[in-house]
């Protein structure tokens, strides 16, 4: 006989029961009565009801072995907010000719790298970063966020992370030089606009050489992040030992971050074709040891996301595993004879081999399709 599960409770406020979502935990109300299953997907009628009985939060019943399923953010939402607010202000102030203060930035990156350093996990939370691509300048954070990760498991010292954290975030400062008309270019870019372009790297050192007192090693990040150790980046085609590990740890993140976000002309790539690509460019593009850092920590899957096996099947990642991070723990959705969407029991798949992850259902539609069950 299984041992009794050890249950916990803990208070979820409504405002993070997202409709369309599935629920991870059985929900609770005070007198321990059932309100929802866990595995049911939340309908905003569901919501609504709640709210109209007065509740404000609900009670999340969390099996000791569900624990992980509760997703953890790679840094804190507030720290984030807080930082692209200031970048919005240092750049506001050069656009207006102004000396901008770099202190708070400092100070934001100084906690990012706090978090990053703290975060228990031996994986990179990226899809976590993605939740935040309708936000302004989300790139460069999410680039600065990567960036930190990698630094953590290269072993970099801290005044090294905070160095990388401010680069990373500036890499791209430059652009406010480049007219948006030809950084937003639906089709391919001519020769000459692509030359325009090529020299954020120069405008964004320009400009912190001239109204910032920042460190020459925060400055070389903009400067070389487009370089590539073979010679054939730009703009002054420097090689390996011409550039700095965090312009070639920020050249590692902002590959990944700009390949797997959709782009003007182009829609976003999936995670393990931007991996192949990664891995096909190390040693003579990007540096070898930042991308096998990278990759060796890399969760491409995160706990709840939606995935299609090669059964046909779809299934729900319910954790992952630290060791082979390809190979997720999952959950399959089955119905039941009344039509209800369920989950069975865990699968590990570092176990199943014969059992494939074929690709990842975009919950977008995954949402409408279930909307049209009902
Ligand atoms: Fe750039």
């Amino acid at each position: 006989m299984k041992d009794a599960y050890r249950i916990k409770k803990v208070k979820i406020p409504l405002s993070e029961l997202k409709a369309g979502e599935l629920l991870p935990f059985t929900l609770l109300n005070p007198q321990d009565q059932v309100l929802l299953s866990r595995g049911q997907i939340i309908t905003s009628e569901f919501v609504e009801k709640l709210k109209e009985d007065g509740y404000s939060s609900v009670l999340a019943e969390i099996l000791e072995e569900d624990e992980g399923l509760v997703a953890k953010e790679d840094i804190s939402p507030e720290i984030k907010k807080k930082t692209l607010e200031n970048m919005q202000e240092i750049l506001e102030d050069l656009s207006r000719g102004e000396t901008p203060s770099i202190v708070p930035l400092e100070q934001n990156v100084s906690q990012m790298a706090k978090e990053v350093k703290a975060h228990e996990e031996l994986v990179i939370p990226l899809i976590q970063l993605k939740k935040h691509d309708d936000l302004t300048f989300t790139h460069s954070l999410n680039v600065a966020v990567i960036s930190l990760f990698i630094a953590k498991f290269l072993g970099l010292k801290d005044e090294e992370l905070i160095h990388l954290g401010l680069g990373a975030l500036l890499h791209d400062l430059g652009k406010l030089l480049i007219p948006p008309e030809i950084l937003n270019k639906p089709s391919n870019l001519s020769e000459k606009d692509y030359e325009i372009i090529q020299k954020h790297t120069i405008f964004a050192k320009n400009i912190l050489d001239e109204k910032t007192r920042l460190p020459e090693r925060v400055k070389e990040i903009p400067l070389q992040h487009h370089e590539r150790i073979d010679g054939s980046g730009y703009i002054l085609r420097l090689t390996k030992e011409e550039t700095s590990v965090l312009s070639r740890i920020t050249a590692v993140a902002d590959v990944y971050e700009a390949l797997t976000s959709d782009r003007p002309y182009r829609k976003a790539l999936p995670i393990p074709e931007v991996i192949e690509y990664l891995m096909g460019s190390a040693g003579h593009k990007l540096d070898d040891e930042v991308v096998t850092t990278f990759i060796r920590h890399l969760s491409p899957y995160q706990v709840g996301d939606l995935i299609k096996l090669s059964t046909g099947e779809e299934a729900m990642v319910s954790k992952i595993n630290p060791v082979l991070p390809f190979r997720p723990v999952i959950r399959i959705k089955k119905q039941d004879e009344q039509g209800n969407v369920y989950f069975s029991e865990e699968i590990d798949l570092s176990y199943s081999l014969t059992l494939t992850i074929i690709g990842e259902i975009d919950m977008k539609s995954q949402i409408d399709l279930e909307r049209t069950i009902l």
